[in-house]
């Protein structure tokens, strides 16, 4: 039986407890002599911390927390999903998927589960993807999950990217819906600018080569990502048929607070209707966006019947939206 839309029914997420604030990686990179300081993280960017998962532990291992608190705000087991999709950059192994090893973990078999690859907007790519398949019928109940561990793939020696991300994981449980969830959305990608955000290695012949390690021109990124938050979240609501005023909430990808603060100024919206977890999670890739719509879900800001947009940008370089009534 299918049903005319796709609904979230529950929101989990899940940080490693290892925070390392501003001051923390301060010594930390100095301690390899490259500089940096509290007040030009702050200024730049608006992060104050960030959370590291210890040796061991993996972006599966996020994600199944992540998914134990989404499942049990939805009310279900993990025996009741149909659907399971992983979005990150930094899975687990080369095969098999994130999504497989997260399906073994939550004890269950037999459901398709495959891993999503957009980097920073992978969340939004995989929420619109669970999205057609439930309402095409091929699924009634989705896991859709973020899940990084890009302090893997940081080069400490960079002072101009390592002090910008995190680690963590976020999770939502999509149902089939007979009242409208997920309104509309909006996808891209443009693969001239690959080199501007990239970690540009892979494992050959039985060993890594090129670069693993994420490489970004900060400036080209900002400029981009401005422009293409403005667009998508047009587009969205043009395809929804509502307006800037409709809005609730906006969930951006937590990059950077000026970006955030530019697209919801560019979209007339008041600063408290702007959900920012950066301060606290610094860049998480495809784990920001649920990771931050579960944060104002369990702060009692984001309720049932809200008009939420969810927006991701990076590397690619990609950018889409989502708009929803949660
Ligand atoms: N500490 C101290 N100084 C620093 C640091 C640091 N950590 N990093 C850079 N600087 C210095 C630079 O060396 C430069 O010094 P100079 O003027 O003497 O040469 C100065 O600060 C300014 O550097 P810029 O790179 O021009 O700084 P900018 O204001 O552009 O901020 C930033 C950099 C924060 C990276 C910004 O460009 C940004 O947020 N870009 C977008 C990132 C983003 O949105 N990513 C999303 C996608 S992520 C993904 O998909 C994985």
């Amino acid at each position: 039986m299918t049903s005319p839309y796709a609904r979230i029914t529950g929101t989990g997420s899940h940080l490693p407890p290892r925070r390392l604030s501003n001051e923390d990686m301060v010594a930390m990179l100095a301690a390899r002599g490259v500089e940096t300081s509290d007040q030009w993280i702050v200024e730049r960017t608006g992060i104050r911390a960030r959370h590291f998962a210890d040796d061991g532990v993996a972006s599966s291992d996020l994600a199944l927390h992540a998914a134990r608190h989404a499942l049990e705000a939805a009310g279900r087991s993990a025996a009741d999903l149909d659907l399971i999709v992983v979005a990150t950059s930094t899975p687990d192994m080369v095969f098999p998927s994130t999504a497989s090893i997260l399906q073994h973990k939550l004890g269950v078999h037999g459901c398709p589960a495959f891993d999503l690859q957009a980097v920073c907007s992978g969340f939004v790519y995989a929420l619109v993807v669970a999205d057609a398949m439930v309402r095409a019928g091929s699924a009634r109940c989705a896991l859709v999950v973020g899940a990084e561990v890009f302090s893997r793939i940081l080069d400490f020696s960079d002072r101009t990217t390592c002090v910008l991300f995190g680690d963590g994981a976020g999770a939502v449980v999509l149902e089939a819906s007979d009242t409208p969830g997920i309104l509309a959305s909006d996808l891209h990608a443009d693969g001239r600018h690959l080199e501007i955000l990239c970690t540009p290695g892979t494992v050959a012949g039985g060993k890594v080569s090129g670069q693993p390690l994420l490489k970004m021109d900060g400036p080209a990124v900002f400029k981009l990502a401005v422009g293409v938050l403005e667009s998508s979240a047009r587009a969205v609501l043009a395809k929804a048929g509502r307006s800037e005023a409709d809005l609730d909430w906006l969930v951006p990808h937590q990059a950077n607070i000026r970006i955030m603060q530019s697209t919801a100024r560019k979209l007339k919206l008041p600063p408290e209707k702007l959900v920012c977890t950066v301060d606290e999670h610094g860049n998480t890739s495809a784990a920001s966006v649920p990771l931050a719509l579960d944060v104002a879900v369990r702060g009692g800001r984001i309720r049932r019947g809200d008009t939420v947009m969810l927006e991701g940008v990076g590397g690619g370089f990609t950018w889409g939206a989502v708009l929803l009534d949660y």
